[in-house]
């Protein structure tokens, strides 16, 4: 039985390791409950510069760069040309994980 379960605990592994790759570190999905509470309120509408989920013409020159570019800009925040993009929107309880999570979320609908 225990071998059964180390085997396909191995199988898993090999899967889990097989699938990391910049979209699959991500979890969009889980990134929407953050999304919805720190980075909603500039993001939504597109205020102060923030480029607008779900206008792809917001995202086009900002993908290009990759999600892990992306990602550190978040959780580090940056003056951009259009506005200032605060350190995890501001929430510092946020996890770096959970930032990326929130940009993966992000991009999907902006894509
Ligand atoms: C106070 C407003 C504000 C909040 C809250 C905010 N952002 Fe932003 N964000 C901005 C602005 C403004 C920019 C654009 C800066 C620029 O490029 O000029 C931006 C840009 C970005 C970008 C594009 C970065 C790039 O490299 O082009 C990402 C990704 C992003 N934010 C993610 C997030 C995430 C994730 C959250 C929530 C955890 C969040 N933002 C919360 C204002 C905000």
């Amino acid at each position: 039985m225990s071998r059964i379960i180390s085997a396909a605990a191995g199988a898993m592994l090999v899967l889990s390791l097989g699938s990391i790759d910049a979209k699959a570190a991500y979890n969009a999905a889980a990134g929407k409950a953050i999304y919805d509470g720190s980075c909603v309120a500039c993001h939504a509408a597109g205020i102060m510069g923030a480029p607008k989920v779900g206008l792809k013409t917001a995202w086009t020159s900002r993908i290009p760069q990759g999600m892990e570019a992306m990602v550190q800009k978040s959780i580090k925040g940056y003056q951009g040309t259009k506005g200032m993009m605060p350190a995890k929107g501001g929430n510092m309880k946020l996890t770096d994980a959970e930032v990326g999570n929130a940009v993966a979320y992000m991009v999907e609908q902006s894509r």
